[in-house]
């Protein structure tokens, strides 16, 4: 493997690559991405190869997992940087395919890989679909490129969980790193969509993290009453200026709404700045 970061554009060249890098029986990591990276993304790549012979990223900004009103025409796109990151990170090979390429019949005509009971929670409430196309790319990602390992950042912490069940359910021979959070020096989760905000929402967009850190606080200081601790967070957010979509102290296991008597728990929240969606989590 060389040490400059080499371009696979299609199924072709991967395919040769991936040849070699069993040939020479070397450990591979996998780590999917939409583009536009930021540290969060590199932090992937750095555990990677922590522990691996070989680290492969993959830049697909997914139709398939975007809603008919959602940002796809303008996710952001910025190539050449992102070709500049994954290379000063020590990434070895980017997989950059066309949609034509793997979606050859057309979105409708695709095959889907769907995990029900969790993908219909939390985000999939107002992203229908979402986690089918989440899975589906995903599992072609797999079969694809066939890593040894994949890293995925739990700021999408609901995302991990259920491609850790596809996992499972498919027995797909892989492992699955769960990665944590980079967060701004103000506490807000790194993220693509955080290039939406204009400087007013982005000086109101760490309240989101502060939010659940309060609620964490109250949680440890020994209030009990989730619902009602659900709704006024969700309430202090709005007066600050955001508009939750949801915000919900959840069991880890099952992602379903906690009781008091449950532990480990874990906050998940969504919320509107302008037309921008920002989610976060906080494990309590
Ligand atoms: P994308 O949003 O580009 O994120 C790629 C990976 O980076 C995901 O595993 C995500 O959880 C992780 N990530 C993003 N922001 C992070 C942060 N602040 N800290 C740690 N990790 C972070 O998630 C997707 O793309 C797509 O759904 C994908 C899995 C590639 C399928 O299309």
């Amino acid at each position: 493997m060389t040490d400059t970061l080499t371009l696979l554009p299609d199924l072709e060249t991967l395919h040769h690559w991936r040849q070699d890098v069993d040939a020479r029986g070397l450990r591979l990591g996998l780590v999917p991405t939409m583009g536009n990276l930021h540290a969060g993304h590199l932090s992937l790549v750095a555990a990677a190869r922590a522990a691996c012979d070989v680290v492969l990223a993959t830049l697909f900004v997914n139709p398939l997992q975007f809603g008919p009103n959602e940002d796809l025409a303008r996710y952001p796109r910025s190539f050449d940087a992102d070709c500049a990151a994954l290379q000063a990170a020590g990434c070895n090979a980017l997989f950059v395919p066309e949609a034509a390429a793997l979606y050859p019949r057309g979105l409708q005509a695709q095959t889907r890989i769907s995990v029900p009971a969790l993908s219909a929670l939390h985000c999939g409430q107002s992203r229908p679909g979402h986690f089918d196309g989440v899975c589906t790319v995903v599992a072609k990602l797999f079969n694809l490129t066939r890593p040894h390992d994949a890293y995925f950042g739990l700021k999408d912490y609901q995302q991990f969980r259920i491609l850790t069940t596809m996992v499972e359910d498919l027995n797909l021979p892989i492992r699955l790193h769960g990665q944590p959070i980079v967060r701004e020096a103000d506490g807000l989760a790194m993220s693509s969509r955080n290039g939406y905000l204009s400087s007013e929402e982005r000086a109101l967009a760490p309240q989101l993290y502060a939010s659940l850190q309060a609620l964490a606080n109250r949680i440890q200081a020994g209030e009990n009453n989730f619902r009602q601790l659900e709704t006024e967070t969700a309430a202090a957010l709005q007066t600050q200026g955001l508009r939750p979509d949801y915000l919900h102290l959840c069991r880890q296991d099952d992602l379903q709404p906690a009781q008091s008597s449950d532990e480990p728990l874990i906050i998940l929240a969504a919320a509107y700045l302008g037309s921008t969606r920002l989610i976060d989590n906080l494990v309590v």
